[in-house]
């Protein structure tokens, strides 16, 4: 097969793309536009294989995508390039419009033009799968319940909104233009890889630099973390295996409160970085409570029942073993994460958190 893989220089992305190119013979295509979160060192243990390309392509711009369409004629679309980070959509909505909505749309388009000329059992197998999130369900704060497939849509930010509309703009094509895709929504990921502006990433650099680790508001939200390497897998199921028109929910089942997650993390430091920051005594002693992210949604929960019952995909890491390995992954590719602590990454930090 070949792949089209949108936002592979990303956190989840990346995962996909070595994933697919470790672990079967397809071709890749990563087509990323490098926003500040997409970081090529990501894939450097595949970038060596013929079978990986990759192309400096914003999915906004629809002449670069009908070549490439053309160039590389595609079995299959994964569309994962997004403007993901929920506090970013807060204080600068446009590009996540731009990206999320508009660039959906161009890619949708460009597709729509190519698997039209394709023969009548290529367009059979053809898929475009289009990789969304839990937040577009919104919040379950008061009820024990979980989200399912049939779930209504309650966006709470300009990011969950975002990628609403982008879902309904995928699934439109498929019932007007009979586009084959599927779709997918996630809850939050973590793992390697993982660019430091997100909750688990930020602790723990902040943690091994000694500043405070801040968590919003009482730090009583509920998140379901899924480590990475279980969605990427679930994600190559759906792509090779789901039937058009088909919605997952992917999902780890492991609900945590954030004040627990920060907890659990200070305590993998304590046992796995000891040698601490000058002045600290406690990693735990630098948590600090801070202003809530507006709009903040206290509890999402996914019931991932469906793709367990029909592709067989259940998560192979539980929370303390995935979350173990994440703290060492780190400590032992702090190279990785100076690299992409540019100037930019700096500006975000000082303006968010208010600090030097
Ligand atoms: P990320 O921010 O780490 O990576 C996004 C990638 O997309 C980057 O490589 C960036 O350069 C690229 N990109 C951004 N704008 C682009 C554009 N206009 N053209 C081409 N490339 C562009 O995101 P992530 O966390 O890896 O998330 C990937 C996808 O999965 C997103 O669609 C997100 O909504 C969804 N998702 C994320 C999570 C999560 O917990 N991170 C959970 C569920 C779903
Ligand atoms: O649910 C899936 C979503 O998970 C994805 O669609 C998003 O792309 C991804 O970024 C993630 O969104 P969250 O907003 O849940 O992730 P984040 O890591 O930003 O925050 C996790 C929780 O931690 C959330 O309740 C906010 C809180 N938080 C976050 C930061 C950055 C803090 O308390 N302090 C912080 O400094």
């Amino acid at each position: 097969m070949k792949l089209l893989v949108t936002g592979g220089a990303g956190f989840i992305g990346s995962a996909v793309v070595r994933h697919i190119i470790q672990h079967t013979n397809h071709h890749v295509l990563n087509v990323d536009k490098l926003t500040y979160a997409g970081n090529l060192e990501s894939l450097s243990s595949i970038e060596q294989s013929e079978r990986y390309h990759f192309s400096q392509t914003d999915i906004c711009d629809r002449a670069a995508l009908d070549q490439l369409f053309k160039d590389f004629q595609p079995d299959a679309v994964m569309h994962l390039a997004a403007e993901s980070h929920v506090d970013r959509s807060i204080s600068g909505p446009a590009t996540f419009i731009e990206t999320n909505i508009i660039g959906t749309y161009q890619l949708l388009e460009a597709t729509r033009q190519y698997w039209n000329m394709l023969s009548e059992e290529k367009k059979q197998a053809f898929r475009f799968h289009h990789i969304s999130t839990d937040e577009v369900y919104g919040d379950l704060e008061g009820t024990d319940d979980l989200f399912l497939e049939t779930t209504p849509y309650a966006p709470s930010s300009p990011y969950s909104a975002s990628k609403a509309s982008s879902d309904h703009l995928v699934r439109a094509w498929n019932r007007t233009y009979g586009l084959p895709v599927v779709v997918t929504n996630c809850s939050n990921n973590y793992g390697p890889y993982h660019f430091p502006e997100k909750l688990i990433p930020l602790i723990i650099q902040n943690a091994l630099a000694g500043k405070a680790l801040p968590v919003y508001g009482n730090g009583h939200q509920i998140r379901d973390w899924l480590f990475v390497e279980d969605h990427a897998r679930a994600l190559y199921k759906v792509v090779t295996e789901a039937r058009i028109g088909e919605t997952y929910n992917i999902g780890g089942h492991n609900e945590q409160k954030n004040i627990d997650v920060v907890k659990a993390i200070c305590e993998l430091l304590e046992e796995l970085a000891p040698n601490k920051p000058k002045g600290v005594q406690n990693y735990q002693d630098l948590i600090t409570y801070v202003k809530d992210r507006p709009g903040h949604d206290l509890r999402y929960a996914i019931d991932a029942s469906k793709i367990k019952q029909d592709l067989g995909w259940v998560p192979q890491e539980s929370f303390e073993t995935g979350l173990r390995k994440t703290v060492e992954w780190y400590l032992n590719n702090q190279g990785w994460v100076e690299h992409i602590q540019s100037g930019e990454y700096q500006n975000w930090i000082q303006q968010q958190y208010q600090t030097e």
